[in-house]
């Protein structure tokens, strides 16, 4: 075959694939980028979607400039709550009332890490939580992190691992194929605290067993966090089934909520409680507008906030998480496969 006729062939088969991709009719729902033929960077910053400037305008218009005040108590005070359910339901495989928008992922991981290894180190004496989770038991000292995390995962393990006592222990992963079971089996014991990992490798790509990571940090006793940042939009989970502790993700990259769009955190319903969050601002409080002497943490995932939400930041991502659930997960999935 001469170099014409392969390349004529290739876009040929190109083309017979995109006539096949249920996806290809979604194209047309994003803002045209000029001069930019596909965009793979998604996993950076997700492109707009072509009703997000009508959007936004009509929030400052209606909402906003026109409720005003009275917006808060009719649809904003709710948001983080109900956001965090729909990203829970379409994409993470999460029942209600486990999932909260709020913050950024870096803050996120640090409520949940300190809030765990409070939890496990706590002065209750108690040696067993839900399903043998840590637990308010002194020995367990040790935070799990793997030396290809994402550098923030990294930098505030090390600071709450400072400001907490306790002891990282480093897992070192193969490059490409990224951290695995028996990798987590070797480092996790009866001083294990919190193990800390990234579904989706930033850099590699590698996607980690969440189900038998999850199970094998349970067995040694211990707390799973998992980053979700590469993987929420993208590759279907099942948090509640596979009984994950606690996750955090991002919400710019394949959620397209914009630059620094508020990220999500997930807690399952049996910690909530238990786990007690560091930055105990006025939105985490049983009655928010008590303003009593003292703090009272609310009974339901709120308890993960901390002062007002960037609702503006929350807008674009609604019409993304609506085109996920039209098109389904699975089906992004199978085409990113
Ligand atoms: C895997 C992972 N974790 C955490 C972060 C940090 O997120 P943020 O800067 O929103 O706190 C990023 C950012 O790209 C990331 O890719």
């Amino acid at each position: 075959m001469t170099d014409r006729s392969a390349d004529t062939a290739l876009l040929d088969a190109a083309r017979t694939l995109d006539a096949a991709d249920p996806l290809a009719a979604h194209l047309d729902a994003f803002v045209e980028a000029p001069g930019v033929t596909a965009y793979l960077d998604g996993n950076s910053l997700g492109r707009p979607l072509r009703d997000v400037p009508e959007k936004l305008a009509a929030f400052v218009r209606e909402d906003w400039g026109t409720r005003l005040i009275r917006s808060w108590d009719e649809q904003w005070m709710a948001l983080p709550m109900e956001l965090g359910d729909r990203i829970g339901a379409i994409t993470l495989g999460a029942g209600p009332g486990q999932t909260v928008v709020s913050d950024s992922t870096s803050v996120l991981l640090y409520k949940l890490m300190r809030g765990a290894l409070r939890q496990a180190q706590g002065p209750r004496g108690a040696t067993q939580g839900p399903r043998g989770t840590a637990q308010g038991s002194a020995g367990r000292t040790e935070l799990v992190i793997e030396e290809g995390n994402f550098p923030t995962d990294r930098f505030l393990a090390e600071g709450v691992a400072a400001e907490m006592g306790a002891t990282l222990r480093w897992i070192t992963p193969d490059p490409v194929h990224g951290v695995t079971v028996d990798d987590v089996a070797a480092v996790v014991s009866e001083r294990t605290a919190l193990v800390s990992l990234s579904h989706v490798d930033y850099r590699s790509g590698a996607l980690a067993d969440m189900p038998a990571i999850t199970a094998v940090v349970h067995d040694a006793g211990a707390l799973m966090l998992w980053d979700l940042c590469h993987s929420a939009g993208v590759v279907p989970m099942q948090l509640d089934d596979w009984g994950v502790d606690m996750a955090v993700g991002c919400t710019y990259k394949y959620l397209n909520g914009g630059p620094g769009s508020p990220a999500f955190a997930y807690l399952r319903h049996d910690l909530q409680g238990l786990l007690r969050q560091p930055i105990q601002g006025w939105w985490s409080a049983a009655d928010i507008f008590a303003m009593g002497p003292e703090y009272v943490p609310a009974d339901g995932i709120r308890q993960l906030l901390s002062g007002t939400p960037p609702v503006t930041s929350m807008l674009a991502m609604q019409g993304m998480i609506d085109l996920i659930e039209q098109s389904g997960i699975d089906g992004v999935r199978a085409k990113s496969e």
